[in-house]
């Protein structure tokens, strides 16, 4: 069945059985406290926790999707036969509408029946100490002839929450078989039970707590990719009628690595960079145009930055995704790549030339590379199928990153009279040591300001660059027009509504990748280390996340301690990008 078919159907599927079909949201998701959508489920959040109304929204409790989505955790797996950046996500939702015995029914009638494919087996979750065992969906599918139900538990079966908190719950899986005889995960139902009062980091860890939710809700993800591989019985992804056109158009000859891996990364990623392009991001040095811009850098190794390849991509999908088919869209795509190309494309040329001149490389010169020419881990270890990089490992390149890391910190501790602060983020600016305490207020004020133009003006604003004294912060931020005077005083509230509720203020460190993931904004340079700060801004009653940002601090324990947030000016700063100088009292 060509993928066109299975959308089709999945969506009529569901429609026929009181579901409202619900267009795909944008890649970048109205939750501040992510930074991508990463499943169908990301856009209905608040009707989960009782925050909106399906009835009012959608004239239902039940809903039925076709998601982009993206999932930066898997792009090291790119390349093998089921992994990707970008994916389509079919998903069918209810907010206290049906539960698991409808869920899981639908989900074996419309594999087994409407799409006349075998079901290999099922998983269950097997309990922890919070929640029991799921029975009830092991005796739901063996009723329904499914005789292999295989237990796991929290790691494999439990979803959530995306974000800093948010429902979640037990899973059950659908296993299928492709042409190699390979079983694969192609749908995960969760059951969303609880409200979790962390991130799935804090919850695995026993450092999160789950609330019954009021009404229990089914939350659906099946990968597009996956079942037309399963239903035009292929061995990979990269073989279904998504991939071939585009795999067949690229022509890796002249770049010297012509392995069907580096083909898939490029399809793979030419995918990806054209999606998020149409959702407006362009690529950068921080956040999600970071992200952009790695998968960029990785096609113009390979040489293949050319218009052919976007418009193959463009169109195999523009008949599904409106965005993609507008002219003016396209050409903008092209346009971006196209300059990205010429900025980067001799750069990362010499880097690679002097990749080639040292042959074998270890940890530190590759680091050194990095530093010089921008050649990131991922590049390196590709570069002619590997052969510079047998014995390089993330870890080593990661740890030669730390290090670099501390030199630095080190500097600026000394530089900065050793009270602590870290000077790299280039938004602290303090001469001497009484002068702290205000900036250090006017550094959480930035945070909170940035959280309300994200909230008053929409995700799209990005800070593009801030610089705190001890009279002012002076925040840049992209964005098209000017700010209405009443949009600023409705920033301003924002902020000082933050500030009343006195809310926590507390940073942990992770790994780079992993505060990506969970959604932390980022004000980042190239130099990225390997483990981050990300400070969270909370209500400690609600746990409602106010404020998720990559920072290296300090900021004060509690927003009370801020004072009056004001807004003193806002102008241009240069094509595209506002200014806003604000003060607290
Ligand atoms: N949210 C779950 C997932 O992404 C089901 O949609 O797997």
């Amino acid at each position: 069945m060509q993928s066109s078919e299975i959308r089709q159907k999945f969506l009529a599927f569901f429609e026929a059985r009181g579901h409202t079909v619900v267009p795909s949201s944008s890649l970048i998701p109205d939750d501040p406290s992510v930074l991508l959508t990463t499943a169908g489920m990301q856009q209905f959040k608040p009707y989960y926790t009782g925050d909106a109304d399906p009835v009012k929204d959608f004239k239902s409790l039940n809903t039925v999707s076709v998601q982009k989505s993206f999932r930066t955790s898997d792009i090291d797996e790119v390349g093998d036969e089921t992994h990707l950046t970008f994916f389509e996500m079919l998903g069918n939702f209810s907010f206290g509408g049906y539960f698991k015995e409808e869920a899981i029914t639908y989900g074996h009638d419309f594999i087994t029946q409407e799409l006349g494919l075998a079901i290999s087996y099922v998983t269950v979750f097997k309990g922890s100490d919070a929640v029991p065992k799921d029975t009830e969906s092991e005796n739901i599918w063996k009723s329904l002839g499914v005789a292999d139900v295989r237990e796991e538990g929290m790691e494999d079966v439990f979803w959530g929450p995306t974000g800093a908190s948010g429902p979640c719950g037990p899973t059950t899986e659908i296993y299928c078989t492709n042409a190699n005889g390979k079983d694969v995960e192609i749908w995960n139902i969760v059951f969303n039970e609880f409200l979790c009062n962390g991130s799935r980091e804090q919850l695995l860890a026993g450092n999160a707590k789950l609330i019954p939710l009021e009404k229990k809700g089914i939350d659906t993800g099946m990968g597009l990719e996956r079942l037309a591989m399963i239903s035009q019985n292929k061995k990979n992804i990269f073989e279904t009628d998504l991939f071939a056109p585009i795999v067949e158009n690229i022509d890796i000859r002249a770049s010297g690595r012509n392995s069907e891996k580096g083909k898939r990364i490029i399809a793979d990623h030419a995918r990806a960079i054209t999606f998020l392009l149409a959702d407006g991001v362009r690529p950068s040095n921080k956040g999600v145009g970071y992200v952009l811009r790695r998968l960029m850098r990785r096609l113009i190794i390979y040489g293949v930055q050319d218009a052919l390849l976007f418009d193959t991509v463009i169109d195999s999908y523009k008949d599904f995704y409106e965005e993609l088919n507008d002219e003016n869209n396209r050409d903008e795509i092209i346009r971006v790549a196209a300059n990205e190309y010429g900025k980067f494309g001799s750069t990362l040329g010499r880097g690679l030339n002097e990749l080639r001149r040292i042959g074998e490389v270890d940890a530190k010169m590759a680091f050194k590379l990095y530093e010089s020419f921008g050649l990131p881990y991922e590049m390196i270890k590709d570069f002619d199928d590997g052969k510079n990089a047998k014995n390089l490992t993330r870890e080593a390149f990661d740890e030669e990153f730390r290090k670099h890391q501390e030199i630095s910190r080190a500097g600026a501790t000394a530089k900065f009279g050793g009270h602590g602060l870290y000077m790299k983020t280039g938004e602290v600016t303090i001469r001497d040591e009484s002068e702290v305490e205000k900036v250090t207020r006017l550094h959480t004020a930035t945070h909170l300001m940035h959280a309300a133009l994200r909230a008053v003006l929409g995700p799209e604003v990005r800070q593009d660059g801030s610089d705190i004294t001890v009279e002012r912060t002076r925040f840049d931020f992209r964005f098209g027009r000017k700010v209405a005077p009443e949009e600023l005083k409705k920033v301003e509230e924002w902020v000082n509504d933050a500030i009343s509720r006195d809310l926590k203020v507390e940073y942990k460190e992770m790994a780079y990748e992993e505060a990506l993931v969970e959604g932390a904004l980022g004000f980042f340079k190239e130099k990225y280390p390997p483990r981050v700060k990300v400070y969270t801004m909370f209500d400690p009653k609600t746990g409602e996340i106010f404020s998720k940002e990559f920072c290296g601090g300090p900021h004060v324990g509690h927003t009370g301690e801020v004072g009056r947030f004001r807004i003193v000016k806002e102008e241009s700063s240069s094509a595209g990008v506002r200014r806003i100088r604000g003060v607290v009292e």
